[in-house]
């Protein structure tokens, strides 16, 4: 009898507490957004229709008022510098050495669109930066709903904020105008963008990573780790904070991602990671992390970014940075289970 009372007892408890969990998820939904706005970019959603017929896309394109939108969304025609960095402090000998060296690829790109408070406006501690092309407005929708895109607006989950990072669409590219005008949409919305103006190819990719270094060393230098990933790697949140943790509690200046080593560049030329013996002459590469998914404190985001004014360039952004760079200012590659990752399939039907 009594064991009956306290069964029903805990059950409405049970139910109680899952009632007021689901309403305060709920709660913050509302709150945060997540239901209540209407999606701008959702008569974008025949984006690859428009990309493919070109007779809809002029008249679409031409039905927009493009300075608004530009406007709106903050986008600047004049392209901004960053402010200066303040100076690095407490430096070993050598990397204060190495850091004395004459800077030989300065990165003189400024910002089209830049949310410069995103860090401001929240404790961010773990940031992502994510490089992705201006076209893949689909995979950037998609990151935006995956796990991921929820942890960074829930309030009560871990201080995570999710960047993307995106150069000019190639003016020899169909439909170069209007992706630039639906960026311009989309930063507006989600004011998750950075664009700088270099042009987005993929031979700049490391232009590109040199972006993602300079704009959180300067815009997000209170944050304990930055993660950067690509736009279709799948992940499990969870597991890469705890293991970025874990490898951040023994090192102080480190580089966590898959590490490779033995690897050599491709001379064949139609291969996509074809690399000429003027660009790298010897046939191994030093060790390096697979730039899918890479993990590193402040410190060495903001020391990669120097170093990367400094050493010789290569444009497989991954080796360059984590196999070229790091040395020199001494951050470790570390090797860790869950920066693993792989890449998702293409499947822009799937994501309407
Ligand atoms: C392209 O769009 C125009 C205007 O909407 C339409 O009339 C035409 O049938 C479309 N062409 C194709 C191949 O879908
Ligand atoms: C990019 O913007 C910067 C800053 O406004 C400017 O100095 C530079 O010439 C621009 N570069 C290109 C390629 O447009
Ligand atoms: C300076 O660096 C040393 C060694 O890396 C470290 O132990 C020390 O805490 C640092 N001091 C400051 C003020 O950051
Ligand atoms: C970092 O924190 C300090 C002190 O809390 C603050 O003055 C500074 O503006 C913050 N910097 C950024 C980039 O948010
Ligand atoms: C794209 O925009 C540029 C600059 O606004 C303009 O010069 C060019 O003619 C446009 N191209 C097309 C195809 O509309
Ligand atoms: C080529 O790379 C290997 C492995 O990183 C290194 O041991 C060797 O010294 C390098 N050779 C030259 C000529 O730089």
């Amino acid at each position: 009898m009594r064991n009956s009372i306290l069964i029903r007892l805990f059950t409405v408890l049970s139910v109680f507490a899952v009632v007021m969990t689901s309403l305060h998820l709920m709660l913050q939904m509302i709150e945060t957004g997540l239901f209540s706005r209407v999606d701008v970019t959702k008569n974008l959603l025949r984006y690859k229709y428009l990309m493919e017929n070109e007779t809809f896309a002029a008249a679409y394109y031409g039905s927009l008022d493009q300075s608004k939108l530009r406007r709106q969304s903050g986008h600047s025609s004049f392209p901004r510098m960053p402010p200066p960095l303040p100076l690095l402090r407490n430096l070993s000998s050598k990397v204060e050495a190495f850091l004395e060296e004459p800077v030989i690829n300065p990165h003189p790109y400024g910002y089209l669109h830049n949310p410069e408070m995103m860090c401001g406006e929240k404790h961010v501690d773990i940031l992502f930066v994510i490089p992705s092309a201006p076209e893949n407005v689909w995979k950037r929708r998609k990151v935006r709903k995956s796990g991921l895109g929820l942890y960074s607006r829930l309030k009560s989950f871990k201080s995570v904020s999710v960047v993307f990072f995106l150069g000019l669409p190639d003016a020899h590219k169909k439909q170069a105008n209007l992706t630039q005008t639906i960026v311009c949409a989309e930063a507006e919305k989600y004011g998750d963008i950075v664009q700088e103006n270099f042009t987005d190819v993929y031979r700049n990719i490391r232009l590109k990573a040199v972006s993602m270094l300079r704009w959180a060393a300067t815009y997000c230098s209170n944050a304990s780790y930055v993660i950067r990933m690509d736009d279709d790697v799948a992940i499990t949140v969870n597991v890469i904070l705890s293991s970025i943790k874990i490898v951040g509690s023994r090192y102080d200046n480190f580089v966590l991602g898959d590490v490779k080593k033995d690897w050599g560049p491709s001379r064949y030329a139609k291969n996509k990671y074809y690399v000429t013996k003027a660009e790298f002459a010897n046939d191994t590469y030093p060790p390096f992390a697979l730039g899918g998914l890479l993990g590193y404190p402040l410190k060495t985001v903001r020391l990669l970014f120097e170093a990367s004014l400094r050493v010789k360039p290569l444009w497989l952004d991954d080796v360059y940075i984590t196999g070229l760079c790091a040395p020199e200012i001494d951050a470790v590659l570390v090797s860790d289970m869950g920066f693993r990752f792989r890449h998702l399939k293409e499947d822009v039907n799937g994501l309407i």
